[in-house]
């Protein structure tokens, strides 16, 4: 059974199936997708890594499917007269440690090339992929004397020390960080960053040999309401926003200044819309896009602002550092914007107001 409105083409799409579509962000593309007129199926697993609390039965009215998107005779079930695939479904963030490895393969490998083995079966080619900026690592940067360049991980040593900033490979010099585009060079540095890469990969080999069509939505610092609590698989504007509610500053690590593209998850769900009315009239094949706000700000930042929205706690810089953590990842939108028509709406001060008062998810 679909859900939404009977009078539903846009972009020429009236069956879209949502993996994922009961977590953060798919549900907001659940909603996305209603509004524009499409008829949607949700299939989400509840996965305990985003779903603490009892699953939801519906989503603004679709009815979950609950299944896991590595079972093939669900996925096959799912995709009965499906014109087009949003697949969010997946676990994300840094994961507690290595235990997690084979739940996260299972979940975002094995289970995007179930989908696709049952796509290319059922003879459904248009896919929209929720990937990542991990996949690029380190963003990009310019050295003074040597242009553009790509630093290697950042040594304990230099963190311990207090030296955040990535060092030019050929003098050693800080470098200046840069926005990154989509045909940067990819250097996944985790076991997540590694699944949503492979991600990528097996889309285009899928697209490759059915003829089909992905766009692939490598979004970058995603915020709003009905984020899931802090847990280990959530990212940083969570995490502050637990803390402010605990009644905790906010503690920033290393002196704060590393750089990140915070954007809205309303916007994130007007990029899957966008993407999925693009698959309709091009050529097939894989094709990246950058999902961000176009408008970087530093992490202190972020908390400073949603330190001073929420009434709570000022944020401490603590100098703590992470060594799974990349120093700045900002991105540019340009492709996103020429070839989907896609900008972000909503700024970092507005939404941060919003969110300090959201409702997140047990
Ligand atoms: C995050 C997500 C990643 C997602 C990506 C794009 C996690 C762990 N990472 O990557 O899954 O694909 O955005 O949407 O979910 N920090 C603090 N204090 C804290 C925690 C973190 O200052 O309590 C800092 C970190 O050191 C880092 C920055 O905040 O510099 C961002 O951290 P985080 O959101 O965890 O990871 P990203 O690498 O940005």
């Amino acid at each position: 059974m679909f859900a939404g409105r009977p009078a539903a083409t846009v972009g020429g799409v009236t069956h879209v199936l949502v993996t994922g579509g009961a977590g953060f962000i798919g549900s907001q593309v659940t909603a996305a997708l209603l509004a524009a007129g499409h008829q949607v199926r949700v299939l989400d697993c509840a996965h305990p890594a985003a779903h603490s609390g009892p699953p939801p039965g519906d989503v603004h009215g679709v009815p979950v499917l609950r299944a896991d998107v590595r079972d093939r005779a669900a996925v096959a079930g799912a995709l009965h007269e499906v014109d087009a695939v949003v697949h969010q479904a997946a676990m994300v963030g840094m994961g507690v440690d290595l235990d997690d490895l084979p739940e996260y393969v299972g979940c975002n490998d094995l289970g995007t090339a179930v989908l696709l083995a049952e796509m290319a079966r059922r003879g459904v080619h248009r896919l929209v992929l929720a990937s990542s900026m991990v996949v690029y690592g380190e963003g990009a940067y310019t050295c003074p004397e040597h242009g553009s360049t790509r630093p290697a991980a950042r040594q304990v040593a230099a963190l311990a020390a207090g030296r955040f900033e990535p060092a030019c490979p050929a003098c050693g010099r800080d470098l200046t960080p840069v926005l990154v585009d989509e045909d940067a060079a990819l250097d996944p540095r985790s076991v997540y960053a590694a699944t949503k890469l492979a991600q990528e990969h097996l889309s285009a080999a899928w697209a490759r040999q059915t003829g089909g069509s992905v766009a692939a939505l490598r979004y970058h610092n995603v915020y709003g309401p009905g984020m899931p609590k802090d847990t280990p698989y959530s990212g940083v504007a969570a995490i502050f926003r637990s803390a402010l509610e605990a009644g905790r500053a906010p503690r920033v690590f290393e002196d704060g200044g590393q750089r990140r593209d915070f954007v809205h998850v309303s916007d994130v769900a007007r990029a899957n819309l966008a993407a999925l009315d693009a698959t309709a009239g091009r050529p097939a094949g894989f094709r990246a896009y950058n999902v961000a706000s176009g408008r970087p700000a530093t992490v202190g930042e972020m908390a400073a602002a949603l330190a001073e929205a929420f009434g709570g706690l000022r944020p401490v810089v603590t100098g703590e550092f992470r060594l799974g953590d990349v120093r700045h990842i900002t991105a540019s939108s340009a492709r996103a914007t020429a070839e989907l028509g896609f900008t972000a709406a909503t700024d970092l001060r507005t939404g941060v107001a919003e969110f300090a008062t959201a409702a997140l998810r047990g």
